[in-house]
């Protein structure tokens, strides 16, 4: 494209109002997905040190932050479970259990907030004794064998009334097996959330600390993905839409960028990007010192995640944002 003489791209930079002509990307506080971490027990609200301004609750005190974040104009929330460490072990069967918490803050929130749709992560990690999001069979994750667990806990969110599943433990065959158990038990009308394009990423650390969900030993190199790949986060995406995802994600998101955009380019379906703990962190980190502006740096990191290519997005910052 070559630009005449006439050019002057300032002219659509002199005011808000025309600067608002020419805006090519908006971000809505209908395109935020805001995080809750649950735990156990009761009167329950313990804040995780690594994330300020974030909470693990039980599901009883649920209510004030469910209208807190219905009146703010948000309009979904996605579950993560937390278990005490006594209830960990092999098989994870703490994880769909009827009266987990995650099972629980579902059906609450239906009752206390029936407008609000819910996803649930689905996940080993936080419900395994090893800490690893698969089972693990003489050291190794076994893929098979951790799919019916995977699926069996997507089952016990669709009884609890959840709107959405989204796996993000990156086993292979995942959804397909989770679609077919949704299938099976009526729920073929229930949506998956993948996480598609999971990396093996630094950016976690704060959430383990939320969830503790640290692998024991080792890491998750061997089923999350190598962070120097593009190419392959469309082969995992096609995969998961091929096996019957509906909405797909890519995470973390500021420093994938790129993946996002060539996403976008190649498929047609909604795009999640995951605005995850370590970004969230960082920027708090900051803001607390005064180095740099919180409201500001926040709206611009959102609206890059957007002018990538993402329809919606997962972030801990949706508060701030809504307000
Ligand atoms: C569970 C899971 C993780 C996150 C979401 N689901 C952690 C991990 O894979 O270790 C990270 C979210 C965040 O950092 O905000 N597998």
């Amino acid at each position: 494209m070559q630009e005449g003489k006439f050019y002057r791209g300032r002219r659509l930079r002199k005011s808000e109002g025309t600067r608002q002509l020419a805006r090519e990307t908006t971000l809505s506080v209908k395109d935020l997905i805001h995080p809750i971490f649950v735990t156990e027990g009761k009167n329950v609200r313990s804040p995780v040190t690594s994330m300020e301004g974030i909470f693990r609750y039980s599901p009883d005190q649920l209510e004030r932050e469910l209208t807190d974040v219905h009146r703010m104009g948000i309009r979904t929330v996605l579950f993560f479970g937390v278990v005490d460490e006594g209830k960990k072990n092999s098989k994870a069967s703490a994880s769909w259990v009827e009266s987990g918490p995650v099972q629980e803050a579902v059906r609450n929130t239906k009752k206390w907030a029936p407008e609000i749709t819910v996803i649930t992560d689905v996940c080993l990690c936080g419900y395994t004794d090893h800490g690893h999001c698969g089972y693990l069979v003489n050291g190794q994750i076994d893929n098979d064998a951790s799919l019916e667990a995977l699926a069996k806990m997507a089952l016990s969110h669709a009884k609890a009334g959840a709107d959405v599943v989204a796996p993000s433990d990156m086993m292979d065959g995942r959804v397909a097996a989770i679609r077919q158990a949704l299938d099976e038990n009526g729920f073929s009308e229930l949506p998956i959330l993948s996480y598609s394009a999971k990396y093996a990423s630094a950016f976690y650390g704060p959430f383990r600390e939320a969830a503790a969900s640290s692998p024991k030993s080792g890491d998750r190199k061997g089923y999350q993905m190598d962070p120097s790949n593009v190419r392959e986060a469309m082969r995992e995406i096609n995969a998961d839409i091929k096996e019957g995802a509906d909405l797909v994600m890519i995470k973390p998101a500021l420093a994938y960028l790129d993946v996002i955009r060539a996403a976008r380019e190649r498929f047609d379906v909604p795009i999640v990007a995951y605005n995850v703990s370590g970004e969230y962190a960082m920027v708090k980190a900051a803001s607390a010192r005064g180095w740099v502006d919180e409201k500001a740096i926040v709206r611009e990191i959102l609206t890059s995640m957007k002018r990538a290519g993402a329809d919606k997005i997962i972030t801990y910052h949706s508060k701030i944002i809504a307000e």
